[in-house]
């Protein structure tokens, strides 16, 4: 797959529709992690130093077309004024922010608010995107392409616009799929995919798709009790997804036939409730008491499967292993985060929630071989889906 690449497209002294994924954590108006902010500024930079004129287009949650204060993008335009050292404007107006953009002059930047606040903008009406894409597009005489958080989804500001101006990929989508291609095409071996996080729907796509690629498949967060129950195990009150237990199976099965490596908890931190305080306590995977739901991987499975992937030359991470928000459960995280950290080869953490937990736990992007800002993107380019925002760019 070939993507039209930034310096190939004409932006000098031109006016640049710019979409980012500046979906970002923000807590009563303050930024909890600002790492989506910084992978979009190389690219911000380059239109500036060209003399374009950039409107950035970003959005922040799910809003669903309405006007929620707590999800405006301002807080975002203050941050990416201070990284990018220069004062940005913005845009409140979505629709009908011509007359921003007019005044704009080179180098100037202007972030137009949270684009979700246009229900068109997510719609499954062809008609109704396009009809905001087209008023996206009069900003601007070209469009690059930059949130690669967002490029599985086809909407106006990722997808339709593309159709209607001459376009480039940014920086950032263009260092997301070269990590990525080399995650799919010859990966190299051994190959460990560590997967958490709550919930299993999200990953049995991408499991699938793995497993005749891996050579281990590590499992922790959440997502592990779906996996303890289809090998008939007590799980006490943790969390399951019932109805994927047949799944799950099928794909254990699978994964024995192909001679993989499936790493299970053999012990597991659990605690009567789900409360940063909650007593923890330590128990074997194959008795976890009715009353307890266990909230973190256990020591020695942290050990196990920190050593496992640190001898892996490639491995891919997506999701925390157990409620890295709660210090008491917070541990199989940081252990299996220092293991990434000793791999020889590439290590990449995919996802908000994983970048975001390794932060917290005090690591630095520089430990990592790539942090990658997409979470839902990355788990759909290696389940071997089309994503729309990239082959708009072809
Ligand atoms: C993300 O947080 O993964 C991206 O910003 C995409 O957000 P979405 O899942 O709400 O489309």
């Amino acid at each position: 797959m070939n993507i039209n690449s930034l310096e190939g497209l004409d932006v000098r002294g031109k006016r640049a529709l710019l979409r980012c994924d500046l979906n970002v954590p923000i807590k009563d108006g303050v930024i909890a992690d600002d790492g989506r902010i910084r992978a979009s500024l190389p690219t911000i930079q380059y239109l500036i130093s060209q003399g374009a004129s950039v409107v950035i287009m970003a959005h922040l949650g799910r809003p669903k077309g309405e006007r929620k204060p707590e999800l405006s993008l301002a807080p975002v335009a203050k941050r990416l004024g201070e990284l990018l050292g220069q004062e940005i404007g913005f845009s409140s107006a979505i629709r009908g922010a011509g007359t921003a953009v007019a005044t704009l002059n080179a180098g100037d930047v202007l972030l137009l608010e949270n684009i979700r606040f246009e229900a068109a903008e997510t719609s499954k009406d062809d008609s109704e995107r396009l009809d905001l894409a087209r008023e996206l597009a009069s900003y601007a005489d070209c469009f690059i392409s930059d949130g690669f958080g967002a490029v599985h989804r086809k909407h106006a500001s990722v997808y339709d616009v593309a159709q209607l101006l001459p376009h480039a990929a940014g920086y950032l989508v263009l260092a997301e799929v070269e990590v990525l291609k080399r995650l799919t095409d010859s990966p190299e071996r051994p190959y460990g995919v560590v997967l958490g996080g709550a919930k299993v729907s999200d990953k049995i796509g991408v499991i699938s798709n793995l497993l005749d690629k891996v050579n281990i498949l590590a499992i922790g967060g959440g997502m592990l009790f779906t996996f303890l129950a289809a090998q008939g195990k007590e799980i006490g009150a943790s969390l399951v997804e019932t109805d994927l237990i047949p799944t799950v199976k099928e794909l254990l099965e699978r994964a024995k036939k192909l001679g993989v490596t499936i790493l299970l908890p053999t012990d597991i931190v659990v605690a009567p409730e789900f409360k940063v305080d909650a007593p923890p306590t330590v128990v074997s995977a194959d008795s976890i008491p009715m009353d307890q739901m266990g909230l973190d991987i256990g020591p020695v499975t942290a050990t196990t499967f920190a050593t496992a992937i640190a001898e892996c030359k490639t491995v891919f991470w997506n999701g925390p292993m157990g409620v890295f928000e709660f210090p008491n459960f917070a541990h199989g995280t940081q252990v299996v985060a220092d293991g990434l950290t000793k791999v020889s080869g590439i290590s990449v953490v995919g996802g908000g929630d994983s970048a975001a937990a390794v932060r917290k736990l005090g690591f630095q992007d520089s430990q990592f071989g790539y942090i990658s800002t997409g979470g839902g993107a990355s788990l759909e380019y290696l389940e071997g889906k089309e994503l729309p925002g990239l082959t708009a760019l072809l």
